[in-house]
């Protein structure tokens, strides 16, 4: 399970405190329907302080989480580095910049970037609840996608390309390369979430970067016919989520794709695990992409001692075998 940092969740009933929850539930209903609908947004989704606010209370927590799963694989993959600024474009209200910071402690100059002032506004007065001098003094600077981004080592761009059309998802990519830095896309692990990422990962290797997670590989993604590449978050669910879906469990597993790529040699990520595992008596059983860019069944016994504790502790989007 994925829990806010505590300041974000003080941030967020402060911040919320002030709208009417009915409000902010027509508010969460329509932006449901909006993101349901899908496609290139012609004009902002997030429209007034009440979308905003909604936007923050339903979808902060699960993109929070996708995104702190996605640097996890990299801060794996590539345990020595230490990034020191992000831009976090089409940032809205800072999810992805608070998971950044969770996820890289060396982070010191955070600027998030976004078409929707009211968004800024809002993620601004978040960031004041924490104690991380990056999130304090992030810079929070109005951004059109076509506009350069300010340089750094790591970019994200998270739950952004959905919005854009095609040619616009280009010219964002091309922007976030000309920084030098690496570059994280995350987006909702649909299939259509996947093509985007398909597609930021074919550009991504052909400017000369490496991908790091979630690939164990430089090569086609196996998985390109018939399937895709997600991964899943658990998150708990909010006081408004319980309201809006009444009765259901108290968490969910927001299922997001991503891809992260750097300059520099490819890690060592022997494998990564591609569903759940499965367990039978005396048996696990994992689906992984492996390092040769294929996927593969492992069947590991209880037989195999320490192979078989490994396998039981791994979760689909960990490395296998473990590093
Ligand atoms: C689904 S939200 C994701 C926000 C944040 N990255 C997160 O993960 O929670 C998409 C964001 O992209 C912004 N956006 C969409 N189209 C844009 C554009 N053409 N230029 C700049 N920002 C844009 C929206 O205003 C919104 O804040």
């Amino acid at each position: 399970m994925t829990d806010l940092p505590e300041a974000l969740r003080d941030g967020l009933d402060a911040a919320l405190a002030g709208f009417p929850p009915t409000r902010l539930s027509s508010g969460v209903q329509r932006l449901m329907s909006a993101y349901r609908s899908g496609g290139p947004a012609s004009a902002p989704i997030l429209r007034s302080d009440v979308d905003v606010a909604a936007y923050a209370a339903y979808r902060m927590p699960a993109t929070f989480a996708a995104v702190r799963a996605a640097l996890r694989q990299v801060a794996e993959a590539v345990p020595d580095w230490a990034p020191r600024s992000l831009s976090d474009v089409g940032g809205g209200t800072g999810a992805a910049a608070w998971a950044a910071v969770a996820a890289f402690p060396s982070l010191r100059a955070v600027t998030v970037l976004d078409q929707v002032a009211a968004a800024l506004t809002f993620g601004r007065r978040l960031a004041r609840h924490s104690a991380e001098p990056a999130l304090r003094g992030a810079a929070w600077q109005r951004w059109r996608a076509g506009a350069d981004v300010p340089a750094a080592d790591l970019v994200t761009i998270a739950y952004l390309l959905g919005e854009l059309t095609p040619a616009q998802q280009e010219t964002v990519l091309t922007a976030a390369l000309a920084t030098g830095g690496a570059i994280a896309v995350i987006e909702p692990g649909t299939p259509e979430g996947y093509r985007r990422v398909l597609a930021a990962r074919a550009a991504l290797l052909a400017h000369g970067h490496t991908i790091v997670a979630p690939c164990p590989h430089q090569l086609g993604c196996p998985l390109e016919t018939g399937d895709w590449c997600h991964f899943p978050a658990r998150v708990p669910r909010s006081a408004l989520h319980r309201q809006l879906k009444a009765g259901q469990l108290g968490w969910e597993d927001e299922k997001f794709a991503l891809v992260v790529a750097m300059p520099g040699p490819p890690p060592a990520v022997p494998g990564r695990v591609l569903r759940h595992p499965r367990y039978r008596k005396n048996l696990v059983t994992l689906q992984v992409c492996t390092a040769a860019g294929t996927t593969a069944t492992a069947t590991v016994t209880k037989r195999e001692g320490q192979r078989y504790r490994a396998a039981r502790d791994v979760s689909w989007g960990d490395a296998w075998p473990p590093t």
